[in-house]
């Protein structure tokens, strides 16, 4: 069995296999038709297909060989700039052989440069423009300084929606030949959201099991509790009975191995879906919000949630008491 990553092997090729990001694919379609590139900047969330986007873009652009007229760097590279430029230099040297007098350098992280390496990199990129058109990666825009973002044509992606995503997902599941049950699906958007890359790999984490993908096969691969399951510890708190609702707890956190901070967000997410009025939502939010950043304090993380889960029983108790 051949091991390879499905997250690679359906990554599109050309512009009109992309996932929806339609007004992008559009967009930059038409600047391969009329062979021609501005520097652009490709902003928003992980897995999204910016990537993916700069690589059929060039594809699109030179054809098969696009590889030669393309050059992928990192600029949180601790050598930086000066790569950059290197890069730029000798792309500056070399003609390309078809017709398209530029190359395209694909610049990731481009929010983690320092604002100095920003002002170099757009000396660089105003220099070498006949040479070199630059796609700027980010996942803030608002990380660039104003005088390259200005230079650059915007791109903003935006997490696929549910249903792209599951039609995706279904897809490569039936190319796999992996059986996946509409329950499984849900249960991948449910910790994934649109970032397709998390689906994909997510998905194939599942498949490696060898069995049905259900809910309970995902969220044990993702390492994520079952949304039932917290529903049904937050409701044995809330009926008094703190030291079951307690076991339940450590059960996830020890045997499933769910990260503290996730099952914070997973409560979160829960407890505005209980039947309890609004205040006390409300009221239990700021709980929530407190041990959450408790959490990301270094605090631990059994301890952190056995006080929620008890002041949940708490004020239950009140609650009923009237
Ligand atoms: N819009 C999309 N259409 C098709 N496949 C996608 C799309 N977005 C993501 N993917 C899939 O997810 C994988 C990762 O996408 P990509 O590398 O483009 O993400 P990214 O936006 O660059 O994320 P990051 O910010 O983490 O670098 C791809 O290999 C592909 O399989
Ligand atoms: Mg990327």
């Amino acid at each position: 069995m051949s091991f390879e990553m499905w997250a690679e092997k359906y990554r599109p090729k050309s512009l009109n296999q992309m996932v929806n990001q339609k007004d992008i694919v559009e967009r930059l379609e038409s600047f391969a038709k009329a062979r021609n590139v501005p520097h652009c900047i490709f902003a928003g969330p992980p897995g999204t297909g910016k990537t993916t986007a700069a690589l059929c873009l060039a594809h699109d652009l030179y054809g098969e060989a696009y590889r030669e007229n393309l050059m992928e760097l990192n600029a949180s590279d601790e050598r930086g700039i000066n790569v950059v430029r290197a890069t730029v230099k000798t792309f500056a040297r070399v003609r390309t052989l078809g017709e398209i007098p530029f190359k395209i350098l694909i610049l990731d992280e481009a929010d983690n440069m320092t604002g100095d390496a920003q002002q170099a990199l757009r000396r660089t990129m105003e220099r070498y423009t006949g040479t070199c058109r630059f796609v700027l990666i980010a996942n803030y825009s608002g990380k660039i300084i104003e005088p390259i973002q200005s230079r650059c044509a915007p791109f903003r992606f935006t997490y696929l929606s549910k249903e792209e995503q599951e039609v995706h997902i279904k897809y490569i599941a039936e190319k796999e030949k992996v059986d996946l049950t509409e329950d499984g699906v849900n249960a991948i958007y449910d910790v994934c959201r649109g970032d397709l890359r998390r689906a994909i790999n997510s998905l194939q984490a599942a498949a490696s099991l060898g069995k049905p993908i259900t809910s309970e096969t995902v969220y044990a691969v993702v390492g994520h509790a079952h949304p039932a399951d917290v529903r049904a510890m937050m409701k044995i708190a809330m009926d008094g009975n703190f030291v079951e609702a307690r076991k339940r707890l450590r059960e996830m956190i020890l045997k499933f191995g769910v990260a503290g901070s996730d099952l914070i967000k997973q409560i979160h997410r829960e407890l505005f879906r209980l039947d309890i009025p609004e205040n006390w939502k409300i009221n239990l939010a700021e709980i929530v919000g407190d041990v959450d950043f408790r959490l990301v304090e270094g605090a631990d993380e059994e301890v952190q949630l056995s006080a929620f889960l008890a002041r949940l029983t708490e004020s239950s108790a009140k609650l009923k008491g009237g």
